[in-house]
C-alpha cells in the first residue's frame, strides 16, 4: 500500500493522524510510521486546557513542545486542538471564568497557545462540540461551562479573537454526529448550520468544519442528507474537513478479516460522500494503528484505525491511499 502522506499529495489532499509524544518517544516503530504516513500530526491529549494550565500559575507545555518540534523536524504541520471545548477546561477556569475577568481568562489562554505554536499550527480547532440539541433550547447549543460563563455569543467572541491572534490561521469549528439517518443527528446538522450562521451574523470567521467522523459499523448513516449539509456548509463558504476518523466495530459480526473489510467500506462510502460534496482536502484519523486507539477503550476488540496492531496497513488503509 502506498503509504498514506503520498497518495493523498498524489489527490492534491493531506493525511494525518492524532498521537501522542509519549509514544512516539518509547515506541520507534510507531514513530516511524507516523513519520512515513503523515502529513499533519494532532495531540490526542497534550493540548488540552487541563493539560497544559492544571494550576493557573503553572503552564505545562513539554508534551505539546515535543509535538511541535517532531512536526517540524519531519515537514508536518500539528493542528491545533483544541481551545475551546466544555471538557477542556481545568477545573479552576471554570470558576474564574465567570467572574468579571472571565474574558481576560479565555483570551490570555489562547493567546498564550496561538503565538507559541504560530510556527507550526496553520489550522485551529478554536471551538469543539458546542451544540447538543435538546427540546428546551431551539438554538441547539449546548449547556456548558462556556455557555453560563458568557451567554451564546461565546462562540463567534472566540472566534473573532482567534482572528485577532492568528489572522492568517485556518479557524475550525468541530463537532460530530452530523452523518447519522436519525432525529438526534438530523437535529445536529441544524445547530450546527445555525451556529455556522450565527457566528457570521455576529461578526466571526469560520474557515472550516471539522467533523470528527467517529463512525461505527452498524449504525444507519444517510448519505443523502449528510451529503446535503456538506453542500450548505461549503456554500456558506466554510470547507469540511474530516477531523477525528475511526470506524468502530463493537456490534459488527464476523472474524478480524470481516471486520476488516467492513471498515474498510465505511472509509470508502463515507469519504466519498464528503469528497463528492465539498471541496475537504484534509482527512485526518483519530489515531494511525489499532495499537493505540482510545476506542479499545470501550471494546478491548476493536480494529478502528487504518494500520494494525503489527504497524501492517488493512485494507483501511488500502481504502483510503486509494480515495485520497
Ligand atoms: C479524547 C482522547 O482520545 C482521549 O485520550 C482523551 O482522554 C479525551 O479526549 N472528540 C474530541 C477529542 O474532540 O478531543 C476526543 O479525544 C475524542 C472525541
Amino acid at each position: 500500500v502506498m503509504p498514506l502522506r503520498a497518495a493523498a499529495k498524489a489527490g492534491r489532499r493531506r493525511y494525518g493522524a492524532a498521537v501522542s509524544s509519549e509514544l512516539l518517544g518509547k515506541d520507534a516503530g510507531y514513530r516511524d510510521l507516523i513519520r512515513r504516513e503523515c502529513d499533519i500530526i494532532v495531540p490526542e491529549w497534550e493540548m488540552k486546557w487541563y493539560n497544559i494550565q492544571k494550576n493557573p500559575d503553572r503552564y505545562d507545555f513539554s508534551g505539546c513542545d515535543k509535538l511541535a518540534a517532531f512536526a517540524s523536524e519531519n515537514g508536518m504541520e500539528l493542528r491545533g486542538h483544541t481551545l475551546v471545548w466544555h471538557l477542556g477546561l481545568p477545573d479552576w477556569a471554570k470558576t474564574r471564568l465567570k467572574e468579571a475577568q472571565g474574558r481576560d481568562v479565555l483570551h490570555t489562554w489562547m493567546n498564550t497557545l496561538m503565538t507559541r505554536y504560530a510556527g507550526v499550527v496553520r489550522s485551529w480547532d478554536v471551538v469543539n462540540e458546542a451544540v447538543e440539541p435538546t427540546d428546551d433550547r431551539p438554538d441547539g447549543l449546548r449547556e456548558s461551562d462556556w455557555l453560563a460563563a458568557f451567554g451564546t455569543r461565546y462562540i463567534s467572541d472566540s472566534f473573532k479573537m482567534a482572528a485577532e491572534i492568528a489572522p492568517k490561521a485556518e479557524l475550525v469549528y468541530n463537532d460530530y454526529g452530523t452523518e447519522h439517518n436519525a432525529r438526534w443527528s438530523r437535529d445536529r446538522r441544524v445547530a450546527i448550520l445555525r451556529l455556522l450562521e450565527r457566528v457570521k451574523g455576529e461578526g466571526g470567521r469560520i474557515d472550516a468544519l471539522g467533523l470528527q467522523s467517529h463512525l461505527r459499523l452498524g449504525d444507519p448513516w444517510d448519505p443523502k442528507a449528510f451529503g446535503e449539509f456538506l453542500r450548505e456548509v461549503q456554500d456558506m463558504g466554510i470547507k469540511p474537513i474530516v477531523t477525528e476518523m475511526d470506524v468502530r466495530a463493537d456490534r459488527a459480526s464476523g472474524d478480524a478479516s470481516a471486520i476488516d473489510a467492513k471498515v474498510a467500506d465505511l472509509y470508502t462510502s463515507y469519504l466519498e460522500t464528503v469528497f463528492a460534496n465539498s471541496r475537504c482536502d484534509t482527512v485526518v484519523t483519530w489515531g494511525l494503528t489499532d495499537r493505540y486507539t482510545f476506542q479499545r477503550r470501550r471494546y478491548a476488540d476493536d480494529r478502528p484505525l487504518p494500520f494494525d496492531d503489527d504497524l501492517n496497513p488493512k485494507k483501511a488503509a488500502a481504502a483510503v491511499a486509494r480515495i485520497l
